[in-house]
């Protein structure tokens, strides 16, 4: 996994807790890496796991909780750095379905050895989408937070329906479609 990924993670847990929590779950993980982490390095996306398990140890947050928030936070940071990629779309649903073969295919163009999930789409009522994410990294829940983050950054409220299609949450569907009432 890249290591821009985990410099995020570690400012996002600065952010929303603090630098003294950064300290004590770098701490208390058995990291390859040392935790000592670059943008440009690649690190194997089990430390993620190994930080966010001590994160929700020391908080009391589920990991999946974690990761969804950690998510949102992450395409925030998208929107600021790649606004490039988000010129002339409208909608969320346009977005999400622009994944699989544009916006990821640009961010393997940038990023060669970034290690990407599969995202196929499913056949749909109008204004929504579903789709199927499929990774061996399992990181479906940190899929859900960004998912989220779309939605909200178009503005339209919808719900994010997540079913799990493997135990291990390696394949995931997601139904995003407009929340009745609005
Ligand atoms: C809402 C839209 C998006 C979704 C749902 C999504 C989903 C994901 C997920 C779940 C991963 C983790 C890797 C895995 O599961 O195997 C990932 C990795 C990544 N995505 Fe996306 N993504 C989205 C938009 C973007 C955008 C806009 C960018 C910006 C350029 C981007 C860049 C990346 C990068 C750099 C990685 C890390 C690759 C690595 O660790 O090697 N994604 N994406």
């Amino acid at each position: 996994m890249k290591g821009l990924v985990f410099v995020e993670f570690v400012e996002f847990v600065e952010q929303e807790y603090s630098l003294e929590m950064v300290d004590r779950i770098i701490d208390n993980s058995a990291l390859a890496s040392g935790g000592a982490y670059t943008s440009v390095g690649v690190y194997d996306h089990r430390e993620m796991f190994e930080l966010v398990g001590q994160l929700s140890r020391e908080t009391g947050v589920s990991e999946g909780d974690l990761l969804t928030v950690f998510g949102r936070h992450t395409f925030g940071r998208f929107l600021d750095r790649f606004p490039e990629l988000f010129e002339g779309v409208d909608s969320a649903v346009e977005f999400l379905r622009s994944i699989e073969d544009y916006i990821h295919v640009e961010v393997k163009k940038l990023y060669p050895d970034a290690e990407l999930p599969t995202f196929t789409y499913e056949p749909s009522e109008p204004g929504s989408l579903a789709m199927v994410y499929q990774s061996p990294r399992c990181l479906a829940d940190f899929a859900k937070g960004l998912i989220a983050g779309c939605v909200d950054h178009f503005g339209s409220p919808m719900d994010v329906d997540m079913t799990p299609l493997a135990d291990d949450h390696s394949v995931v569907r997601f139904i995003v479609r407009p929340r009745a009432g609005s």
